[in-house]
């Protein structure tokens, strides 16, 4: 069973400056989230690059934050061992990416740091199942990968929700992380579908008030399972 805490906000890096990212750092520590995510993309599992482990290793030295990494690169299994090297604290991969997620998982549980994998929005629930009681996070993406500043896909909530069941009735200490177009707006909404992780990147760092951005991205209410 799921301990009952209060919901994980992650920030994006993808939608600071890349010029700033240390003063991006320090505005997400600053405004109190959990986490920092850090998207890694390789222009052929989605269409765009990003950044790779040097970026991770870079943020890690100035920060005690969480570094959540989240590969959207095909064969990741491949990869793993630099990004564990660089101080990911969480590393979640796709479970469209390679035919051996398993054991691309067993390398991150054997480096004793958070295994997780996601699913894009066209990947039903149910791939998950068999895997689920060995991954710390399931991720389940609300627009299709590859960049910042997307809408909501309005089916994910769907998705959170029989993920949850799921979670529930293999009593999987999961936990559940959305990533994809979360403001505001919709927060509570996949808060009470299930999400225990909120990923936002064009959101929080669009805010006039990071601080207040992340009290409503968390809510008041907290979930017991
Ligand atoms: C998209 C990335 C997301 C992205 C979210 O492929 O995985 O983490 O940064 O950005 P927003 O919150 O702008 O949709
Ligand atoms: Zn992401």
């Amino acid at each position: 069973m799921k301990a009952a805490s209060r919901t994980i906000i992650a920030p994006s890096l993808l939608a600071s400056n890349f010029c700033r990212v240390a003063e991006a750092v320090e505005r997400i520590q600053d405004a109190g989230a959990d986490w920092i995510h850090l998207d890694i993309m390789d222009g052929s599992f989605v269409p765009n690059i990003t950044f790779g482990k040097k970026m991770v290793a870079d943020v890690a030295s100035i920060t005690n934050l969480p570094l959540d990494v989240h590969l959207m690169i095909e064969k990741p299994e491949h990869h793993i061992q630099d990004f564990i090297d660089a101080g990911a604290a969480f590393i979640t991969l796709h479970v469209e990416a390679t035919v051996h997620a398993h054991r691309a998982l067993m390398l991150i549980h054997e480096a004793k740091i958070g295994a997780g994998l996601a699913i894009v929005p066209s990947t039903p629930v149910s791939t998950l199942e068999e895997i689920l009681p060995e991954l710390d996070i399931a991720l389940v993406m609300s627009v299709n990968p590859g960049f910042g500043g997307q809408s909501f896909i309005p089916f994910a909530l769907d998705k959170l929700k029989r993920l949850q069941e799921l979670c529930t009735r293999l009593r999987a200490s999961t936990l559940i992380s959305v990533d994809g177009g979360i403001n505001a707006q919709n927060a509570a909404a996949v808060r009470a579908a299930g999400a225990d992780i909120l990923v936002c990147g064009s959101a929080f760092f669009n805010a006039q008030d990071p601080r207040k951005e992340v009290e409503l991205l968390r809510g008041a209410t907290h979930k017991t399972v």
